[in-house]
């Protein structure tokens, strides 16, 4: 087994056993829609089955072509994880990574199915969201902000909450990318100055860290029922993500009996027709004339042929158009569907498919209601992570204020720009409310910090005075700022984004100075950071540095949900899913980049060796007994709380469990039944122990390494946690289910979770550091 307790050799890493045939579909689950699926593909001829297959032009970022004659209108594929992008007058939600902090089951289900009623309402079928991978294994991860958080267990529950919500607004949601995504840099392949193609990186995981971190969210969302799966453009164990029949025909379809469809990153993930067809890719996305896509498709035509000539079975093809067709039954998409929003073709730049007819398109239509602007407020609010509070949050209505930094107003590259969502690094000027890349948003509007402040400060006819350059501020010093403000709000910033890595995790811009130079004059300056984390703060104990707030990328409604936990109108309650080191030394792992990587000439010189193995985020810092500045799982609120009782019973009936799920339990979407039954139910008591409501978020963390699971298992494991609204002195119990999947460990021989022989320790607390309540499985 590969791992830190084990010497990592490569040779295990670099090939993909091959898995085939491709596992037909039964539509467990699904059986009605199943049904209609049948019958829809029995009225289809050949080239019908391979056009519905390959995506074509049109007005989504990606089209599958209708079948009139069969009352089927096509699909509208549209992104991305936080709204929907190619389209006007539609909400920007809170990034994943905010969701991820807010720790809140109901929140992660609203905002899918708010996000979903979006989508529908614009005529897309198919939903390219939410992101369990990356996972963030590393804090340079450029696309860490689309998913949840660096723990396999939070992303696993927040990805089936969103794929629960998306589907219940009657749109598929599309969980990727699968798998091994986790950096951006030669994510595709590139050629080097004597011509030779260089492929893409190899991201090489042994068997337990593939299972237990990055397969872990995904089996989730296959539970949860995701009409589709995206999957990536790396290599992984040496083959091609799209066509790796290991992972996609082994795990996914037949280990985790994933009834839906696959379909592929878009901006060249497919390589190959057949090879792709048998290892398990059912969609072809964009298609053959489209985004660096060949021209013509790998698929399509050639789809065609291959059946003809016989390297394909045609079975094979039914059975895709079974994995698209019955999801879309199901969700009811053949009743009353919206046609596609104008808007989005007129985005898009192509009305039209590549067989040269248009589409059906219906008028622009504006999405965004009422509710969906208060929850994006609130739910803002509420994840935002209060990271040091000396006592000057929330805000006594003051009437002299200060903002600085080139994070408080309007981003100057605009509300929406492509390009500019692809760069690298951010325009200098402007907060960021989300991300950039195919993850990003269209703002109809976005609140900014500053003007958000100085609405508020209006009603207490206060002063705002703001220098927004960071030159400024560090050349000159803020001596401009008269009189001398009571309160100094300093804003910097982070960019990330699709397409490049992070290059540095400190502030972005001078951020680190610009808080300094306004700290070293104002006795009580408080630091607000938007963007990606994890973000390094070396200033954070500058004693007039007295809050910082980290707000991530909170979406169109930034400023009010920021002045909202400012005033104290919402108590703060962001939790970090993500562990902060206290310097870039101690930081891990680094992605894979190399002047003699750009510069070669070795196709296969791309590896990524994934040797910490399991041992990411906080079970690396807590292996290396690394120093940590703010650990996982920790946030201030303007409240305090307390745990206590901490008391853990055996669900009746589990006692005798055998170590592995039983073999005549079925085998079910998400994997074998016996995975997901709960053995264990822990209850711990949460008080509010301070003067105004506040919400907790107790976590619980297992301990399986020292009950006899095998060398190389982290120690202290996240397998529960909630958030709990109390009044001031109000206690609740808060109730943890233990499933049999959260207590096992892949047993790499078995190919099996087994659960180990020994006795497993529970703690639970406010942060992985601090579990302050402990007890044992009897
Ligand atoms: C991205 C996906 C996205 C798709 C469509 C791909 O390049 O990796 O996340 O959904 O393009 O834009």
């Amino acid at each position: 087994m590969g791992g830190v307790s084990a010497a990592w050799d490569p040779s295990l890493y670099t090939t993909s056993p091959a898995v085939l045939p491709s596992p037909n579909t039964t539509g467990i689950g699904w059986e009605d829609a199943f049904a209609k699926a049948q019958d829809f593909l029995a009225e289809l001829t050949l080239e019908e089955k391979t056009t519905l297959i390959t995506g074509t032009n049109g007005p989504c970022p990606g089209n599958i072509i209708g079948i009139e004659r069969l009352g089927f209108k096509g699909l509208c594929l549209q992104d991305g994880p936080l709204s929907i992008r190619q389209a006007t007058y539609a909400s920007v939600f809170p990034a994943g990574v905010n969701a991820g902090a807010s720790f809140d089951r109901e929140q992660f289900y609203k905002r899918g199915l708010y996000m979903g009623q979006e989508f529908k309402g614009k005529g897309a079928e198919i939903a390219l969201g939410p992101v369990a991978g990356p996972l963030g294994r590393t804090p340079w991860g450029g696309r860490n902000w689309e998913g949840f958080g660096a723990d396999p267990y939070l992303s696993g529950i927040a990805n089936a909450e969103t794929v629960l919500g998306i589907q219940d607004a009657g749109v598929q949601a599309t969980t990727k990318h699968f798998i091994g995504n986790e950096q951006e840099t030669q994510r595709n392949p590139s050629v080097a100055d004597d011509g030779t193609t260089i492929e893409s990186v190899s991201t090489n995981i042994d068997d337990r860290a593939m299972h237990e971190l990055y397969v872990w969210p995904f089996a989730d969302a296959v539970k949860a029922g995701t009409a589709s799966i995206m999957c990536s453009y790396n290599r992984l164990n040496g083959s091609y993500g799209c066509q790796n029949s290991k992972i996609l025909n082994g795990i996914l379809k037949d280990e985790l009996r994933f009834q839906g469809h696959l379909t592929n990153a878009h901006r060249g993930a497919v390589h190959a027709g057949v090879a792709t067809i048998e290892a398990g890719l059912d969609m072809n996305m964009p298609g053959g004339i489209g985004f660096s896509s060949p021209t013509p498709s790998f698929w399509g035509a050639n789809a065609t042929a291959a059946v003809n000539n016989g390297t394909i079975p045609e079975s094979r093809i039914d059975d895709m158009i079974l994995r698209i067709m019955t999801p879309y039954f199901h969700l009811g998409q053949d009743k009353d569907f919206p046609p596609v929003d104008k808007s989005s073709a007129e985005i898009n730049g192509k009305a039209e498919s590549s067989f040269g007819f248009p589409f059906e398109l219906g008028p622009i239509v504006d999405v965004r209601t009422e509710e969906h602007t208060q929850f994006i407020r609130e739910s803002a609010a509420n994840s935002t992570v209060l990271i040091k509070n000396t006592g000057s949050l929330p805000l006594k209505a003051p009437k002299n204020i200060a903002v600085f930094g080139n994070g408080a107003g309007d981003y100057e590259a605009g509300l929406y720009s492509f390009v500019g969502a692809f760069l690298a690094d951010a325009e200098e000027q402007g907060t960021l409310g989300s991300g950039g890349g195919s993850g990003t948003g269209r703002y109809s509007y976005l609140v900014t910090p500053l003007e958000a402040i100085k609405a508020r400060a209006k009603q207490d006819d206060a002063l705002v005075q703001f220098i927004l350059s960071n030159e400024v501020i560090t050349e000159y010093g803020i001596d401009t700022i008269v009189p001398a403000p009571e309160v100094c709000l300093v804003f910097i910033k982070s960019w990330a984004t699709e397409g490049f890595d992070r290059d540095e995790l400190e502030p972005e811009h001078n951020g680190t100075a610009v808080v300094e130079t306004v700290a070293d004059s104002c006795s009580n300056t408080i630091v607000v950071h938007n963007g990606a984390g994890p973000v390094l703060l070396p200033f954070a104990s500058h004693p007039n540095v007295t809050a910082i707030l980290l707000s991530h990328f909170p979406g169109q409604e930034s400023g009010n949900s920021l002045v909202d936990v400012l005033y104290g109108d919402v108590n703060p309650s962001g939790h970090l899913p993500y562990t902060i080191p206290s310097s870039l030394s101690v930081a891990s792992p680094p992605i894979v980049n190399s002047t003699e990587l750009v510069e070669t000439t070795d196709p296969n010189a791309w590896q990524d060796p994934f040797t910490e193995s399991l041992y990411i985020d906080y079970r690396y810092y807590a292996l290396k007994n690394g120093s940590v500045d703010y650990p996982f799982g920790f946030g201030l609120s303007y409240t305090t709380f307390s745990l206590s009782d901490l008391s853990v019973s055996a669900v009746p009936g589990t006692s005798n469990s055998s170590s592995l799920p039983s073999a005549s339990s079925p085998v079910l979407p998400g994997g074998n039944a016996d995975l997901w039954k709960p053995l264990y139910v822990a209850n711990v008591s949460v008080s509010n122990t301070g003067d105004v409501a506040g919400a907790a978020v107790p976590q619980l963390y297992v301990n399986i390494a020292d009950a006899g699971a095998p060398a190389g298992t982290p120690q202290w494991q996240l397998r529960g946690f909630d958030r709990v609204d109390l009044a001031p002195g109000e206690t609740k119990t808060v109730g943890f289910e233990l499933l049999r999947r959260d207590l096992s460990f892949w047993d790499v021989e078995a190919q099996q979770w087994r659960l180990p022989s020994g006795t497993i320790g529970v703690e639970a607390g406010f942060n992985f550091e601090e579990r302050t309540v402990k007890a044992s499985l009897a």
